[in-house]
C-alpha cells in the first residue's frame, strides 16, 4: 500500500504512516487533545507496555507538520487478536474537514490488509458509527478498568471478524 492516502503533493493534508521522526510531536498533540487526565484512562492500561502496530499507525502532515494522529495496538479479548485503537486526536484548528474519520479508514484500511479481523476502541458510538463501529458485538468485553461499557466499540474487517469477542481486553 501507499504510505500516503491522502495527496502528499497538493496542500490538502496528507496521511502517511507514523515515522519515528513524529513520535514526539504526537505525544504533544495528544497531550493537547485529552490535557493531563490520558493517562488515567481505562484505554491506557493496553497501551502501556505494549508496541503499536506501526503498519497501521498514521499521521496527518500539513506542510510537514503533524495535525493528527491515530494508532493501533495489539489485544485480545477473551483470548482473540484484534487491533485496538486510539487516541485518535485532531490538531483543534483543523477539525471538521474529515481528518479524523480519514484516520481512522487508514488505520482499519492497513488493519485489514495486515489480516487483523477487527478494530477495537472505546469512544462516542455518535461519531464511529458512521464509520462501521458498534457496541452490540462487544457487549460482553471487558476493560481492563472502569468504562462506560457503550463506548466499547468494534468494527468487523472481515466477515465474523466481530464475532466470539467476550471476556477480558488484555495488551498482547
Ligand atoms: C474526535 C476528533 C478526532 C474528530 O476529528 P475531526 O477531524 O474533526 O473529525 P471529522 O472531520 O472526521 O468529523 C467531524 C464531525 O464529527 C463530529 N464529532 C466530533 N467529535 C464527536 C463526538 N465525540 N461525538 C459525536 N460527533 C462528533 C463533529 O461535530 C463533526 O460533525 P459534522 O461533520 O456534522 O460537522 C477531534 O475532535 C479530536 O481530536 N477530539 C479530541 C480528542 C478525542 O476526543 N478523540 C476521540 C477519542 S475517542
Amino acid at each position: 500500500m501507499s504510505s500516503s492516502v491522502l495527496a502528499a503533493s497538493s496542500p490538502l493534508p496528507a496521511v502517511v504512516v507514523e515515522g519515528p521522526q513524529h513520535a514526539r510531536a504526537v505525544e504533544v498533540l495528544v497531550d493537547r487533545a485529552f490535557g493531563p487526565g490520558r493517562f488515567a484512562k481505562s484505554s491506557e492500561r493496553l497501551r502501556e507496555g505494549n508496541h503499536k502496530l506501526d503498519d497501521c499507525s498514521f499521521v496527518a502532515l500539513l506542510d510537514g507538520r503533524v495535525i493528527g494522529s491515530v494508532r493501533l495496538w495489539p489485544v485480545t479479548v477473551g483470548g482473540k487478536r484484534v487491533a485496538f485503537l486510539g487516541p485518535l486526536a485532531v490538531d483543534a484548528d483543523e477539525r471538521r474537514h474529515g481528518l479524523g474519520q480519514a484516520l481512522v479508514e487508514a488505520a482499519c484500511a492497513a488493519a485489514a490488509k495486515a489480516g487483523w479481523p477487527a478494530v477495537l476502541l472505546v469512544g462516542d458510538a455518535p461519531y464511529f458509527a458512521r464509520m462501521g463501529f458498534s457496541a452490540a458485538p462487544v457487549a460482553q468485553a471487558i476493560m481492563p478498568g472502569p468504562t462506560d461499557q457503550r463506548r466499547v466499540l468494534v468494527r468487523a474487517l472481515a466477515e465474523g471478524g466481530d464475532e466470539g469477542l467476550a471476556g477480558p481486553i488484555r495488551a498482547v
